[in-house]
């Protein structure tokens, strides 16, 4: 069992380090900024429930369920009913974040909400539902509708701890579930995750870095969420930084994964990511 121990961010909400990951669940300058800015803002909710009568969600990664709290919050009193799909490996996760008051940062009804979900993995009322998949990842997708997902909130731990979750056989299983004008909204910038975005054919873009300098991703089918990338970001993608993950029968360990991408690397002619580094930082 992976052992958790909480820790305070820079907005004073509460996080999980995992020891089994060596990486904490949330970005240290803030774990309900991070929910917040980098996931529901971007996702436009609150424009969305204006014209629609439910909206859906597919939170990749629940945890704490931060993601998918900051969007009952948003979305609770609009006109639209919000339904949620979540994917967690483990269980203990919510009901640790439960058992020791962490979210206590969110009203009283997104936190009976949270309860619920973390006992009896879902939980209905007339403005939601949530439905809270325990499982791998990588098999428990499958089971959600194709084209389902109005947004994505994409969160695994980082690629170097989780290769799992962001090679392209996985990445393109989420890019299905995704509707032709929604959007997926990532931490990450990295090329290899982006490549892998670009190989399931969605378009992607940056979103603004938050209290650090690298920005997320957004990525969409349709145009019309996507700001441009910038030259040294389309650079980047040609170099050898951009060499994806891969998973071909979705089951391998984060070892095999790595090794396997660390070998493409080295027999690779793309440029070295350190040559674009020079260019784009002197
Ligand atoms: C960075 S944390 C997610 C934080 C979360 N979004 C939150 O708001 O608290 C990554 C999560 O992925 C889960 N995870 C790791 N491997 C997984 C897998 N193969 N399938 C599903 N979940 C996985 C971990 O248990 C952890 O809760």
């Amino acid at each position: 069992m992976d052992q958790l121990t909480a820790k305070v961010t820079a907005d004073g909400s509460l996080t999980f380090f995992s020891e089994d990951y060596q990486e904490c669940f949330h970005s240290r300058h803030g774990a309900k900024q991070e929910s917040i800015y980098q996931y529901v803002v971007p996702a436009k909710l609150l424009a969305r429930a204006q014209t629609q009568s439910e909206i859906h969600i597919l939170d990749v990664c629940y945890g704490l369920g931060y993601n998918s709290a900051a969007a009952i919050e948003f979305l609770y009193n609009s006109p639209t009913r919000l339904v949620i799909h979540a994917l967690e490996i483990d269980a203990q996760v919510p009901q640790q974040a439960i058992d020791r008051g962490i979210m206590t940062v969110w009203s009283e009804t997104t936190q009976q909400i949270l309860k619920e979900i973390a006992r009896n993995y879902t939980f209905t009322d007339r403005k939601v539902s949530v439905f809270l998949h325990i499982g791998d990842a990588r098999q428990t997708i499958k089971t959600i509708p194709l084209q389902w997902a109005d947004a994505i909130f994409f969160d695994p731990f980082s690629p170097p701890k989780c290769p799992q979750l962001w090679t392209v056989e996985f990445i393109k299983l989420v890019a299905d579930r995704l509707h032709f004008d929604g959007c997926l909204l990532t931490y990450s910038c990295a090329a290899a995750i982006r490549k892998a975005m670009l190989a399931a054919d969605l378009i992607v873009g940056s979103t603004p870095p938050l209290g650090r300098v690298a920005p997320g991703t957004i990525a969409a089918f349709n145009s019309r969420w996507v700001p441009p990338l910038t030259i040294a970001e389309q650079e980047h993608l040609r170099t050898k930084a951009a060499v994806p993950y891969r998973d071909p029968n979705l089951c391998d360990s984060a070892t095999t994964i790595l090794d396997r991408r660390s070998k493409e690397q080295a027999e690779s002619s793309l440029e070295p990511t350190s040559q674009w580094k020079r260019r784009h930082n002197p």
